[in-house]
């Protein structure tokens, strides 16, 4: 039986909560600990990758402590649509440079691969001094690219989600919570 209080529908499209805002938090100050752990005493940056990643790194950032800078950049690749094209595109890069610094890439989803697995290439041709993949979800079952991260906050199954910075057609993002969309047939 379902909880009352899981499913939303806002017009003709359904969410149902996967991960509570509760469990993301107390898994992001795990991997904020374990990063710490990992590079103790390092300057890291963080690399967001806009605009999903945004939460993310914001709560994520908090939770690492010591010297932390960010920067942005701004790939796409998904369109407006829930189906990958496998296309990527720069749309932004970084406001500086990366070498020799210890780079996190911060991404909010890892699906196929294909977007980070771009990003990746791109970064280390930069010769930062560490380059490692932080995810707040993982859908291994949809990979196409052989890429993994370093940092998985949860792995999911294979269903669009939204919330906590992940977007369908650019809403719900601001959704506390990570949750499944259901689409009406005539949507799909
Ligand atoms: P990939 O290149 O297939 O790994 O796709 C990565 C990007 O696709 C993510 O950064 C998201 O922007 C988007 N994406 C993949 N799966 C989902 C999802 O379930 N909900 C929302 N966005 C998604
Ligand atoms: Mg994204």
């Amino acid at each position: 039986m379902k909880a009352k209080g899981r499913v939303k529908k806002f017009g003709d499209e359904t969410v149902r909560i996967l991960l509570t805002r509760a469990r993301i938090q107390k898994r992001i100050r795990e991997m904020g600990k374990q990063i710490r752990k990992d590079f103790a005493g390092e300057p890291l940056l963080l690399v967001g990758v806009l605009k999903g990643a945004v939460l993310f790194l914001a709560d994520l950032a908090r939770e690492i402590g010591g010297e932390v800078t960010f920067d942005f950049i701004a790939v796409s690749s998904y369109g407006k649509d829930t189906k990958s094209s496998g296309q990527v595109k720069l749309n932004k890069d970084l406001d500086a440079g990366i070498e020799g610094k210890t780079v996190i890439v911060v991404e909010d989803i890892l699906d196929t691969g294909v977007t980070l697995k771009y990003l990746l290439n791109v970064l280390q041709q930069r010769k930062p001094k560490h380059l490692r993949v932080a995810v707040l979800l993982d859908k291994p079952e949809r990979r196409i690219a052989a890429v993994k991260a370093d940092y998985t906050g949860f792995s999911i199954p294979n269903e669009f989600v939204v919330g906590y910075g992940l977007d369908y057609a650019e809403r719900y993002r601001n959704l506390p919570d990570v949750a499944i969309l259901s689409l009406p047939a005539e949507k799909q």
